[in-house]
């Protein structure tokens, strides 16, 4: 079979990234903007974003970071803490305030400090989502420290996850950046009410590649990836064509200084190289008539939201993307994540 040289995709969109705010936000932004149409944004601002107010200001300042002439919609999120107020929940999602909220576990990562403590003491808030139809979006991951970094996504799935969607049964949920064979399963048992999103990265990395050849900062995220055998699962299930995993690429920057660092910050910048990354992964895998599935059907579907009608081209050529992007004002950079192996699609 010959390949192609083009691939034509209705334009994806990218259920899950990290905007952050003022010269950061102006520099990542336009690299989102330029290969989707619509980002579900993350809170974990400092403060984070709790209330609608701070929201829709967020949202302003997101959409005056967009290059003119580019349409792009950011959809916002609510970040859940312990006092999270459930009639602001679902009031922000009534309105169009924001499209879901947000659960860290406290301390489980980038900004979580002030996050949730235990999931009862934001029942009476789930019960307001359960409501209105809101998605709750998911950091799976347990906080305790005794629990191994590599098996904190198994554990919460189990002694978590399980509980809380028996306790909210009508709770639309996303498994949010899965990293395990038990993610896959657990988001495969519970379709269509729960979704699972899969970055790009934990498609082409195991967790040897973090220390292969020295120890590799830019390769640091949380859930941390794992061994082979679930980066395996999670390639089938991306490209298997089922509706309930779809694109969310987490891209998370931080600046070369705080990620080369003796605690180098958890975060990989992937926006301006996700879509080619996908792509050669659903290549690989023999699947590319199920690319625009994952990548622009299968998110507006779990959120209700209508598919986009124009289309994205992709060509295949070897990648061109900078390795480093510049954050002019803060005087820093931010490195670009690269595959080791190639990717022959460039956009
Ligand atoms: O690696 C990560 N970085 N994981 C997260 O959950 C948060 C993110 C960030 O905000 O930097
Ligand atoms: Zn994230």
């Amino acid at each position: 079979m010959t390949s192609p040289v083009s691939l034509t995709l209705r334009r994806p969109d990218d259920w899950h990234v990290h905007f952050r705010d003022g010269p950061m936000m102006e520099a990542v932004v336009p690299h989102t903007a330029r290969q989707f149409a619509r980002a579900i944004v993350m809170p974990n601002l400092v403060p984070p974003v709790t209330r609608r107010a701070q929201a829709e200001a967020y949202r302003d300042r997101i959409r005056a970071a967009v290059p003119a002439g580019v349409a792009f919609e950011p959809l916002m999120t609510c970040y859940l803490t312990d006092d999270a107020d459930p009639a602001e929940l679902a009031e922000g999602h009534r309105a169009g305030s924001w499209i879901a909220a947000k659960l860290y576990p406290a301390h489980a990562t980038t900004n979580s400090h002030f996050g949730v403590t235990s999931i009862d003491r934001i029942a009476r808030g789930l019960e307001a989502m359960e409501k209105a139809g809101m998605p709750l979006l998911v950091h799976g991951e347990v906080t305790d420290p005794e629990v191994d970094i590599f098996d904190r996504e198994a554990v919460f799935i189990d002694q978590v996850l399980g509980p809380l969607l028996r306790r909210h049964q009508g709770l639309k949920m996303v498994l949010e950046h899965i990293t395990t064979a038990e993610g896959v399963a657990f988001v495969e048992e519970h379709a269509p009410r729960v979704g699972g999103t899969i970055t790009p990265h934990h498609l082409v990395i195991n967790r040897s590649d973090i220390f292969k050849g020295g120890i590799r900062p830019h390769l640091y995220c949380l859930p941390i990836a794992k061994r082979e055998p679930h980066r395996r699962a999670l390639r089938r299930a991306a490209t298997s064509g089922h509706p309930a995993f779809f694109l969310g690429t987490d891209t998370a920057p931080h600046t070369v200084d705080t990620k080369e660092s003796a605690c180098g910050c958890a975060g990989i910048f992937n926006a301006p190289v996700a879509m080619q990354i996908y792509a050669q992964v659903f290549t690989d895998e023999g699947a590319l008539d199920r690319l625009e599935a994952f990548a622009s059907l299968n998110g507006p579907r779990f959120y209700g939201l209508p598919p986009n009608e124009e289309r994205i081209v992709l060509r295949a050529a070897p990648l061109m993307a900078p390795d480093a992007i510049d954050v002019p004002q803060a005087g820093r950079s931010v490195v670009v994540f690269r595959p080791d192996t190639p990717v022959g699609w460039t956009f």
